[in-house]
């Protein structure tokens, strides 16, 4: 089955169902500082988790792309890739359990000329949520119950087995099970993972996940015993239906959500795999055009040389579709992974070619990417569109690239010519710096050292690598925690502190003022924005001033959706390079009289792009401070600012 066959199926099928079928949102979260990309279908659409009612009803369906950062080490095997895409179906307080599974069931089992994608039930395990001794949360044994009866509608008789609160498969292995219960670590699902990650305001529930079986052998590399959520390669997760029903209180404890929500998502090029029985997900017809250039141009088979290409594959893939939503290389954030993965593949590209003795395979990325552009530009047709600015971005980056790795040649003489070592063994710490400043690879510097008799212990290189990787880590968590760090009360307060404070800059600094970055914690909120020069004293205290007046008159904050044209003519305050979709929500605060009915936007004191959340009225805030000022680069300023209790 082809990639596009089964989307369409998908969206089809749920849509014959009541669904009401969105388009993909950006790559680049809309209105959601929380995270730097959109990893999941179910992101876009938090705050009609939330309660809020969706402009398309309570059934919604889509298939939206998704990137996770955090796999990009994982690359290289048969299943992970860091762009995907994620068919997605939501109840938003409709339908629940019962109908979810049986209706995924459906469409998973019944035939294609049904609608359906015709996957052999006797392949299909699931698993359910074990319950939570920590929280009070109950085990799922509603949905072992529905799955009983499903399978059992297709004469197979459905064993429970429970893998214990601990929900390690390994020491149990499959039994004759065909349901299984884990833990909150595989069956719990949030943004932020396990309940006691969850900060406050964070909603999630169990979730119930099918797998399916491509029977290959085990791997007892991976544990002692074989199991659904094992990592051997037999099992694939397809899909993840989500019962979100819980939030997290102020408090640490749980309750319920005013609604009880279905959150489903499917992998769809893992879908693909598994309607086609071939547990490699880089088999799949989206990435053939691609592939076979790749072999045509470097002479060398994907069979061999399977790490290589998956890692070019996945991440030239990527790349595309990143920078044609806006994200382009850079040294911070976004940016900053795009160019990892564009190093990563230039690297792994010379490495298929060098090996062959050509020059290298270097101009043949911008062909892989025109490939991917081609296969995608029906279901994405801004990809075409964008056509050039990505292939002219991917061409710049590249040149950048080549010249850090001249530049790390020169680094490595230098090293050299200090002399040679006793037993001709090189530090492995020098080496990684080569590694890691200039993007050598490891094998073209041994291939160096050993014209010169010299040698490097891998395995010593490899433990630096580790260290590092786990230093960068710890790192990059900060670094996503851009925008809002949570929905608690404090953060949402500071958030409709930081509208008050954009208007009031725009009035004492100039309307040219815009917002070019912010970052709300707890503790305090930070706006960068753009103005050439240091803010004076009376200039500060000046934006405090208005502030605190819109705090005092205690204005209403009010939530508008419209589509994106009226927004733009009501000239609401949008960020910059930020893409936002056909039907947008605006915050506007005041005047007094504006209500929900009649939100006054003439008379409103600040209109902004923004998916909240944000507190009632400005009264909340109690009183407003500049705490900092000061330069975060040409023509950026950077505010830190938090609110006060006000003196009675
Ligand atoms: N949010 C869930 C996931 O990402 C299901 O859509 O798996």
């Amino acid at each position: 089955m082809r990639t596009s066959e089964l989307r369409e199926k998908f969206l089809k099928f749920l849509e014959e169902r009541g669904h009401k079928i969105i388009k993909s949102s950006s790559l680049v979260p809309e209105n959601d500082p929380t995270t730097l990309f959109t990893g999941s279908g179910m992101q876009p659409l938090l705050p009609y988790l939330l309660g809020r009612p969706h402009p398309d009803g309570k059934r919604i369906a889509d298939s939206q792309k998704c990137f996770r950062a955090e796999d990009i080490e994982e690359v290289g095997d048969n299943r992970h890739t860091t762009f995907f895409e994620m068919l997605g179906n939501w109840s938003f307080g409709d339908y629940f359990k019962q109908e979810q599974l049986s209706r995924l069931f459906e469409f998973l089992t019944s035939r294609p000329e049904d609608g359906g994608i015709g996957l052999d039930p006797r392949k299909l395990y699931v698993t359910v949520f074990a319950g939570d001794k920590e929280t009070g949360i109950p085990a799922d044994e509603e949905s072992i119950e529905i799955w009983k009866k499903l399978f059992a509608e297709k004469g197979i008789e459905a064993e429970y087995v429970a893998l214990g609160s601990n929900g390690n498969g390994s020491e149990v292995g499959m039994r004759n099970g065909r349901i299984f219960s884990y833990n909150v670590r595989k069956n719990w699902w949030s943004r932020a993972g396990v309940p006691s990650k969850m900060p406050a305001g964070e909603p999630g529930g169990p979730d119930s996940e099918v797998f399916y079986d491509f029977a290959t052998a085990h791997d007892p590399k991976f544990g002692r015993e074989c199991h659904p959520n094992c990592d051997c390669g037999r099992f694939l997760e397809i899909g993840n239906s989500v019962f979100m029903e819980y939030i997290k209180k102020e408090d640490g404890s749980f309750g319920k959500l005013a609604q009880r929500n279905v959150d489903f998502g499917g992998g769809l090029e893992r879908l693909t795999a598994a309607a086609n029985d071939d547990p490699d997900v880089f088999n799949i017809d989206v990435f053939s055009a691609a592939k076979d250039y790749l072999e045509r141009e470097t002479g060398k088979s994907y069979a061999d040389n399977k790490k290589a290409f998956r890692i070019i594959l996945d991440h030239i893939r990527a790349v595309v579709f990143l920078i044609s939503d806006g994200v382009v290389p850079s040294n911070v954030g976004r940016g900053y992974l795009v160019r990892r993965l564009l190093r990563r593949a230039v690297r792994f590209g010379d490495e298929l070619g060098a090996v062959q003795g050509r020059e290298s395979a270097r101009s043949s990325l911008s062909s892989v990417a025109t490939a991917f552009i081609d296969e995608y530009k029906m279901a994405y047709p801004s990809l075409a569109k964008q056509a050039e600015f990505v292939l002219n971005e991917m061409e710049m980056e590249e040149k950048k690239f080549r010249s850090t790795l001249k530049e790390g040649l020169r680094e490595m003489e230098r090293i050299l010519a200090n002399g040679v070592p006793v037993g001709n063994e090189i530090d492995p710490e020098k080496v990684f710096f080569i590694y890691q400043t200039y993007g050598f690879p490891i094998e073209l510097i041994e291939e160096e050292l050993a014209k010169r008799s010299l040698f490097v212990d891998k395995e010593k290189v490899k433990a630096e690598m580790k260290k590092h990787q786990e230093l960068s880590r710890i790192a990059s968590a900060g670094a996503f925690k851009g925008g809002l760090a949570d929905s608690s009360e404090v953060v949402t307060r500071l958030h409709t502190a930081h509208h008050l404070l954009l208007k009031a800059l725009q009035i004492v600094l100039g309307p040219e003022v815009k917002q070019r970055g912010s970052n709300i914690t707890a503790e305090r909120l930070r706006m960068d924005f753009s103005y050439g020069s240091r803010m004076t004293e009376e200039q500060k205290k000046e934006v405090e001033r208005i502030v605190n007046e819109k705090i005092a008159e205690d204005l209403p904050v009010i939530r508008t959706e419209m589509p994106i044209e009226e927004a733009e003519k009501l000239n609401a305050e949008r960020e910059f390079g930020q893409k936002y979709p056909d039907v947008v929500s605006v915050y506007s605060i005041g005047p007094k009289s504006a209500t929900e009915d009649d939100p006054k936007f003439k008379e409103a004191f600040s209109i902004e792009f923004c998916g909240g959340p944000h507190i009632r009225r400005t009264g909340e805030l109690g009183g407003f401070e500049i705490m900092k000022e000061e330069a975060v680069s040409s023509g950026i300023r950077r505010i830190r600012a938090n609110i006060v209790k006000r003196e009675s």
